[in-house]
């Protein structure tokens, strides 16, 4: 028989492994991984390239329409596409993550990803992170996770990951972004980071990445996830506003 679509949502600040976690945890479980960063990355290069500044509310939101947001998967992994050109490469800079922390506390650009990131999770098991996948995106999911660890661990791991693929850092400043964009992110009156009552809280500052995505494993097991009938395909899906 059929089962129903299991849904996990994975909530929690810049750094703390959400995606690595998720990308995971999703292999694991032959679920679909959602990352909805990526989409509000997106929004941001589409600004970024048209030289629209993230403060200026009234342009972004008049604007946000033109910049169409597809996510596609080829061989389990998410591809993200503005406009039809592929950015997945060129929306993981520092540069574009500050813009998109910037943007998405505007209310158009969140009301244009909603729907998008609703459709993707229906009818589909997926693991999806971001920051307010279990208080607003899907309130219904199976499981939530706020996954956390302190700001000086997030900005080594994050500090470690730009110095393997050769960009030059300083742990410092990248500490600093941290902080402020949990502040921008934890503080914005719409859709903030904020742990949903019904979430598992899991602090990664001293697991593994093994031991994180053992306890979400176990957590979806206990929440009732039977893995029987499941499998994922290429597919892709466009926003529609
Ligand atoms: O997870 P990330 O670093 O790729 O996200 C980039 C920014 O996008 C983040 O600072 C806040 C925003 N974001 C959001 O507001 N809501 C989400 N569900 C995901 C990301």
């Amino acid at each position: 028989m059929e089962r129903n679509a299991f849904n996990i949502a994975i909530d929690g600040p810049a750094g703390a492994g959400k995606s690595t976690i998720a990308r995971q945890v999703a292999r694991e479980l032959e679920f679909v991984y959602v990352d909805t960063g990526a989409m509000y990355r997106a929004i941001a290069l589409y600004f970024l390239r048209k030289g629209v500044a993230g403060t200026d509310e009234a342009a972004v939101s008049s604007q946000v329409g033109e910049a169409g947001i597809t996510i596609r998967y080829q061989d389990g992994t998410q591809q993200v596409l503005l406009n039809g050109e592929d950015v997945s490469g060129e929306i993981r800079t520092e540069a574009v993550g500050n813009m998109a922390s910037a943007v998405s506390a505007y209310p158009a650009v969140r009301a244009h990803l909603l729907g998008l990131q609703r459709s993707l999770a229906a009818g589909t098991d997926v693991i999806m992170d971001g920051r307010d996948i279990g208080t607003c995106v899907l309130p219904e999911a199976d499981l939530k996770v706020f996954l956390s660890a302190s700001s000086a661990v997030r900005a080594k791991r994050r500090f470690k990951e730009l110095t393997e693929k050769g960009v030059a850092c300083n742990l410092q400043e990248i500490e600093q972004d941290i902080i402020e964009r949990d502040k921008r992110d934890m503080n914005r009156e719409i859709a903030p980071l904020k742990q949903a009552e019904d979430a598992v809280y899991l602090d990664s500052s001293n697991l593994t990445i093994e031991q994180v995505v053992e306890a979400i494993i176990t957590a979806a097991f206990s929440k009732g996830l039977n893995l029987s009938g499941a499998g994922g395909e290429d597919f892709s899906v466009e926003e529609e506003g």
